[in-house]
């Protein structure tokens, strides 16, 4: 049985999969069932000077029969005393020991502010302490959240406040709003950060009301922009990690549109050592976590990794400069005509949208014996296709359009390379440069 366990910053959690800061973990009843369920730890809905929330609060964009691929919402903080949250982190410390309960503070931009927040949060007993300071709405115009994210130099200070007394380890959750998210995790280990998580939610208006002109979510016919999270996002936030662990030598907590194990499974192999989840335990409840559980064993045993830790940062290597990849490197499409229902819209694609190098025969084709009507079948021409995959991602069909790597005979020559060859050989033109001519 491969061990689900991990260790963050010498924390051990049953597994990896943990509540990210927000509605699931408002309280301790609802962290309580979330263990129950097989979460292995929570980060709790940040603690800080109570506030007091709108109604309306959340927006949605859905896909078709879809609902919430990507979730909006305007919420701020806790909105119940710092004294009832950590009393009830203390409960569920002492209900599950070995459940790692996560303390989200943000507090007012004051060193003094800062370490009674510390303290108060370690004596009720939570394992790591996690620094918001990625909220992109309502607490940033109070000078807090991702207003201190955003400004390296205060993310370094707030941290190093932090550390002057913390005895637990402090995570640093970074806001995808800015330029370079990698910048900001360098600032936060300057300032002694034990990890980051990443990301919070993303600058957003998910839309407006077409009679009435309110921004969604509206308030009383008015709306300010949110936090936009969900499916939606997950690809940006699986870029920001990878772009942190390529750049930082630091745990990350990655978070951001995590919804199943595979999800989970991406994340931690480019470089998460726990992940964090909102939207989905919001949208589809906890008992999600039963197949992310199931769905992680049996890929850990099926690759024969004996634990979760060793997936972290497996895919790191392979994310590489462009400038590294192989430009000899060829693949063409080929279509199945058996599979091919004739909707063209590959064609279509490659037509408009691509290169021109599928044509659609004036020859029905097709096969009576497999009961399969005549159709007109798309051939692509394979001496023009560059080999760019769109007409396999529109096709609606699976597995119809499949790219099959073909043998140049050619050596691996990257950008790179072609740049340092041409320096040598200046007279040789880019096609003999590319076959390896000198
Ligand atoms: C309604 C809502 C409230 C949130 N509240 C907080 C919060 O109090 N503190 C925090 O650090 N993040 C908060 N988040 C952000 C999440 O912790 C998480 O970073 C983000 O939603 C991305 O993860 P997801 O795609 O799994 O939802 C909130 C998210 C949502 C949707």
């Amino acid at each position: 049985m491969p061990d689900l366990s991990i260790d963050f910053c010498g924390v051990r959690s049953p597994n990896p999969f943990w509540l990210a800061s927000g509605p699931p973990s408002n309280t301790a009843y609802q962290v309580m069932r979330a263990f129950d369920a097989g979460w292995g730890g929570a980060v709790w809905k940040t603690i800080g000077e109570p506030i007091i929330n709108t109604a309306s609060r959340y927006g949605s964009i859905d896909l078709k029969n879809e609902r919430m691929i990507g979730l909006n919402n305007i919420e701020l903080i806790s909105d119940r005393s710092v004294e009832v949250n950590l009393r009830e982190i203390a409960e569920v410390k002492k209900r599950f020991p070995k459940h790692t309960v996560i303390a989200s503070l943000m507090v007012e931009s004051k060193q003094a502010t800062w370490h009674d927040i510390v303290r108060r949060a370690e004596d009720s007993g939570a394992d790591l302490l996690e620094l918001n300071f990625g909220c992109p709405h309502g607490m940033s115009e109070r000078g807090m959240g991702a207003a201190v994210g955003q400004v390296p130099e205060y993310a370094t200070m707030i941290t190093q406040w932090v550390k002057e007394v913390a005895r637990t380890p402090v995570i640093v959750k970074l806001t995808p709003n800015v330029t370079d998210i990698a910048h900001m995790a360098v600032a936060a280990k300057k300032g002694g950060a034990d990890a980051v998580s990443l990301v919070n939610t993303f600058n957003s208006i998910v839309g407006v009301d077409l009679d009435n002109f309110a921004p969604r979510p509206a308030v009383a016919g008015r709306g300010s922009h949110g936090g936009y999270c969900g499916p939606a996002v997950k690809p940006v936030a699986l870029h920001m990690v990878s772009s942190v662990a390529k750049t930082v030598d630091i745990p990350i907590s990655g978070i951001g549109g995590i919804g199943n194990w595979r999800d989970a499974v991406e994340f931690m192999l480019l470089g998460s050592t726990s992940v964090q989840v909102c939207t989905a335990a919001m949208h589809y409840g906890f008992r999600i976590v039963e197949d992310m559980i199931a769905g992680l064993d049996n890929y850990l045993e099926e690759k024969g990794f004996a634990s979760a830790m060793d997936l972290v940062g497996k895919a790191t290597p392979h994310v590489d400069d462009w400038g590294n990849l192989d430009l000899n490197y060829k693949i063409v499409a080929k279509i199945d005509a058996v599979k091919c229902i004739g909707c063209n819209l590959c064609y279509i694609a490659c037509e408009d949208g691509a290169h021109q190098c599928i044509r659609v025969d004036e020859r029905p084709q097709g096969d009576l014996r497999h009961g399969v009507n005549l159709r007109h079948v798309p051939v692509v021409l394979e001496d023009e296709c560059v080999g760019c995959n769109l007409c396999a991602l529109v096709c609606p069909v699976p597995d119809c359009i499949t790219m099959a790597e073909i043998d140049t005979g050619r050596p691996h020559m990257s950008w790179k390379q072609l740049q340092e060859a041409r320096g040598k050989s200046p007279n040789c033109s880019m096609e003999e440069l590319l076959a390896g001519g000198k």
